[in-house]
């Protein structure tokens, strides 16, 4: 984990292997998850992006934060060990993309409702039912933990589209990881 000035993280990108390793369950939301925390919200409002998972920042534990204007008001949350109970509501699609995923989007179908469970950063237990827009995000986030991504979603034919552009990335982010290899 990398910090720059200002406190944001860096964001690995499709390539780096542990970008699909599942994430650990944290077991106590002590001060140093409260800024990490602090630290991905500010990592995600600059980047700037609608949702990011911890291990997107290197870090596998199942973390992840959300945070977007919706109907003129602002919707923020960071939730801890989330986990989706159930789903409801039609399936529908919606242009996705991610910061790990830099420059490529795609259309992923989902179901429009869904139950969550999880952990408050007061270490409070907490559930509740999200719809729309919020339980996109909530899916692509809660996607991270168990180290898919939304290309991973994709039928065969989308997901033929995007190779090229993925190969593409895919280099580049190994390239970077060489290089930060030979630096450490
Ligand atoms: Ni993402």
């Amino acid at each position: 984990m990398l910090l720059r000035p200002k406190n944001t993280l860096d964001i690995i990108t499709f390539g780096h292997p542990d970008l699909v390793q599942p994430s650990a369950p944290v077991d106590r939301v002590d001060q140093e998850i409260r800024e990490l925390v602090r630290d991905m919200l500010r990592t995600m409002y600059k980047a700037p992006g609608v949702g990011l998972a911890a291990p997107q920042v290197d870090v596998l534990k199942r973390i992840c934060v959300v945070g977007f204007d919706e109907d003129g008001r602002h919707e923020e949350l960071a939730l801890i060990n989330p986990r989706i109970t159930g789903y409801f509501g039609q399936e529908s699609g919606y242009d996705e993309g991610c910061l790990s995923v830099p420059g490529i989007h795609s259309v992923v179908f989902r179901p429009s409702g869904i139950m969550v469970e999880g952990i408050s950063l007061q270490e409070e237990p907490i559930r509740f039912q999200a719809e729309g827009f919020m339980a996109r995000v909530l899916q692509h986030e809660i996607d991270h933990l168990d180290g898919i991504l939304f290309v991973d979603r994709l039928g065969p034919a989308e997901r033929e589209k995007l190779a090229q552009q993925l190969a593409r990335l895919e280099a580049r982010t190994q390239k970077k990881c060489k290089t930060a290899e030979r630096r450490a």
